[in-house]
């Protein structure tokens, strides 16, 4: 039903420079793995197969680390550190890839609407791949939006609570509860202060979009800090029609910011990389 998963991977990661001066942020690894390829088995796990980048300048690398490596892979095979390319290996198996490139950073709106030549005319997934999202022992957050999507068969985003204090970060949604975890979006805003807010439910980089969201972001202005704003193309589709807020089950680590990527990196250390290094 949904196979197509997007990655808007082309943002310059600016509040990770240095390190992000010659590198993609989403190649900046957690622990031993980098960022978008947790972002990659996610999609997996949740069964979009069909994997489509927005890439930029300066990003090859991301396309070069889900291509088969030849002289690598000779170089080690039959040793014991061919270990360490399975799980790897299994992702360019399982997944088809795709590219296209954003070649003005316009904002997230734009990018999405830059992979409209990759997604035709679809319901997909998007997922931000420094919003890093964990549900240990449960279905990733992907997996449960897929399953929401089956009931109500329109634009999902994921929300979490936020303190007063951080919702400047997000955008963030006013809406009808119609069941515990999940709203009907009436409003939406770009990066509230905390007096503005309309709610505490932050929106993070795990979407599910309906493909008439290309014709929302046609026709949105560029909105915050001159970009296209997806959140603003969103509050246009939910006017006309539906958009739900998903409160998903599970951890969040914002690994777009020091704090978060240094809290992920522990958290994955003591709950994969331990576990994995003492069998
Ligand atoms: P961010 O707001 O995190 O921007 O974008 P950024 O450039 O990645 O990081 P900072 O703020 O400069 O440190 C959210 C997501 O949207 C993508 C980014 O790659 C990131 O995954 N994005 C953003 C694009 O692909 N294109 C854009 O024009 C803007």
């Amino acid at each position: 039903m949904i196979k197509k998963c997007l990655f808007p991977v082309a943002g310059y990661g600016t509040r990770f420079l240095p390190a992000t001066k010659a590198m993609p942020k989403e190649m900046l690894p957690i622990v031993n793995k980098p960022l978008v390829q947790y972002g990659v088995e996610e999609a997996l796990d949740a069964g979009l197969f069909e994997i489509a980048f927005v890439t930029g300048r300066g990003k090859r690398t991301i396309n070069d680390h889900f291509d088969t490596s030849y002289e690598l892979e000779h170089q080690i095979a039959g040793t014991d550190k061919e270990q360490y390319l399975h799980g790897i290996r299994s992702v360019i198996e399982r997944a088809v890839f795709s590219t296209t490139r954003q070649s003005q950073m316009k904002g997230l709106g734009h990018a999405i609407l830059t992979g409209q030549t990759l997604i035709g005319d679809e319901p997909f997934g998007v997922i931000l791949a420094d919003d890093l999202c964990f549900n240990p022992g449960g279905d990733s957050v992907m997996a449960q939006m897929v399953k929401i999507f089956r009931q109500v068969r329109c634009s999902i985003v994921a929300v979490q609570e936020v303190p007063p204090d951080q919702i400047h970060k997000f955008g963030v949604i006013a809406g009808e509860q119609v069941r515990d975890d999940l709203y009907r979006v009436t409003n939406m805003v770009e990066k509230p202060a905390a007096d503005e807010a309309p709610s505490n439910l932050a929106i993070i980089g795990r979407y599910i979009l309906t493909q008439d969201i290309f014709d929302y972001i046609k026709d949105t202005p560029p909105g915050k800090n001159g970009e296209i704003q997806i959140t603003d193309a969103l509050l246009r589709q939910a006017k006309a029609g539906c958009v739900m807020a998903y409160k998903f089950k599970g951890l969040r680590f914002d690994c777009g910011s020091i704090d978060g990527f240094v809290e992920a990196t522990n958290y994955c250390y003591e709950h994969f990389y331990k576990k994995q290094a003492a069998r």
